[in-house]
Order: C-alpha cells, then sequence, then structure tokens
C-alpha cells in the first residue's frame, strides 16, 4: 500500500481506500456495506495523521493501514456470524477502527516514555485509544448498550496481554498521553471505561478478554494482523512492543 504525506487531498485518501478493499476477496454489496460504516471514521483528521508516517505501528507499516486491514478482516470473520441476530457487525467493524488510535507513535519516541513498567505502551494503549474514540467521534457513543460494547472490545483487545487499569483518580497514574482529555468524558462513559478495564484485575493490570462476541471477533483480527506483520525477519521486532525500542527502525533509516 502507498505511503502519504500529510497534506494529500482527500481524493487520494479515497483511493487509498478503495485500493486496499479492493485487494481483498469482498463481493460489491460487502465493499459499499463496510464503507458505509468505516468511511466518516477513516476521513477524521486525527486518523489521515495515522495514515502518514508520523505514525509507524508495526516496523514500517502505517498505523492506518494496520487498522484498516484489521477492519476488513474483522469484517470478514463477522460473515459468519450474521445469523446470531444479537451480534452487531456494525459494532465489530467500529471497534476495529477505533481500537489502536492511541495518541503517540510509540516507536523510538522518546514523548511516547513513562516511569512504570504496567504503564508501557503495550499495556496503556488501549486505554488511550478508548478516551480518544469518546472524545473524537462522540456521534458513536450516544447509546449505553452500543458504548459498553465498542469501550470493551477496544479496551480488551490486546487480550491474552493485559491491559493498564483505569482507577478512579484526578491524577493521572496511568501516565497516558492524553489526559488531559479527561475532563472532556462525561462521568457515565468514564464509569463505563473504568468498570470495563477493571475485570479480571491482578495488581496494575486487567487480564480479561471482551465479554461481548463482537469484541472477540476483534481481538482475533488483530492477532491475525500482528502475526502477518511480524512474519519472517520481522520476528526480531517483536521485543519492541515491549521496550517501545526498534533497532530493526533505526537501521533501515541509517541505509
Ligand atoms: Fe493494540
Ligand atoms: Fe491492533
Amino acid at each position: 500500500m502507498d505511503i502519504i504525506t500529510h497534506n494529500t487531498s482527500s481524493e487520494r485518501y479515497k483511493k487509498i481506500l478503495y485500493d486496499l478493499l479492493n485487494s481483498y476477496p469482498l463481493l460489491n454489496h460487502e465493499k459499499e456495506e463496510l464503507l458505509s460504516i468505516i468511511y466518516p471514521i477513516y476521513m477524521h483528521d486525527e486518523f489521515q495523521r495515522r495514515m502518514t508516517k508520523e505514525y509507524l505501528h508495526h516496523n514500517e507499516k502505517v498505523l492506518g493501514q494496520h487498522i484498516l486491514e484489521d477492519t476488513i478482516i474483522t469484517y470478514i470473520l463477522s460473515k459468519k456470524e450474521r445469523e446470531n441476530p444479537k451480534y452487531r457487525l456494525d459494532l465489530a467493524v467500529t471497534i476495529a477502527m477505533l481500537h489502536d488510535l492511541y495518541s503517540l507513535p510509540w516507536q523510538n519516541n522518546p514523548e511516547a516514555k513513562v516511569e512504570k513498567f504496567t504503564n508501557k505502551h503495550g499495556f496503556r494503549h488501549p486505554i488511550e485509544a478508548a478516551i480518544n474514540s469518546l472524545v473524537w467521534y462522540p456521534y458513536l457513543f450516544t447509546k449505553e448498550q452500543e458504548t459498553t460494547k465498542i469501550l470493551d472490545g477496544i479496551i480488551h483487545h490486546m487480550f491474552p496481554l493485559p491491559v493498564t487499569r483505569l482507577l478512579e483518580n484526578e491524577s493521572n497514574s496511568l501516565e497516558l498521553k492524553n489526559f488531559k482529555y479527561m475532563k472532556y468524558l462525561n462521568e457515565h462513559n468514564k464509569k463505563i471505561l473504568i468498570d470495563s478495564s477493571n475485570r479480571g484485575s491482578i495488581g496494575r493490570l486487567s487480564f480479561s478478554p471482551s465479554v461481548y462476541p463482537e469484541g472477540k471477533i476483534v481481538n482475533k483480527a488483530d492477532k491475525l494482523t500482528s502475526i502477518m506483520d511480524f512474519r519472517g525477519s520481522n520476528m526480531a521486532s517483536i521485543p519492541s512492543l515491549l521496550t517501545g525500542k526498534n533497532k530493526k527502525l533505526i537501521n533501515n533509516r541509517r541505509k
């Protein structure tokens, strides 16, 4: 997929999205259904920033591309659930689009550093993504049941890896890079976030899958996408998930 720069026109962004969709075995009406859900999320300025090299996610892959691939795989896996009347394909696809909208590029970035081990990017970023999603896409969070499913899916998308527990206090004990947004959240949504991230807690971390099938499917799609990213020589970059330092990326830049 093409990497784009910051000032690219919306036509260029559209083309990248359509090219990616066309690279998967989807029927025309399926592409239309998927586009109708993801397009408004994709066209947000914050999402488009994540389509640039400013946000490298796994090695040289830009974050936006990872999210879109995860979303298409979520859609494909969700097709099997269509017979289940309680399953909300639109919510699963929405969770996938939001799951990694964390605040700062995390590889080799001194600003992304934290003091506590349990606050490292790998454990903390789902909380940042959930908070950013509430602030950037408020129209997705107007109904309690939908809000609960979407936030729970985002928070527990890394399972079996744990997520940092959000506690009910005013200090930035999680060293969140978007802590300033906490004041914009209403008390109801904050409570949903706190309750979800405290399920299955051991110490400062929560070890729990999402309790909703939509979140479980995104978790599966994220694993599949990430495994593809780390295939072959990229396996050497896996430790960067914990340390935040990716020597391979630095060496590639020097070449
Ligand atoms: Fe993630
Ligand atoms: Fe992801």
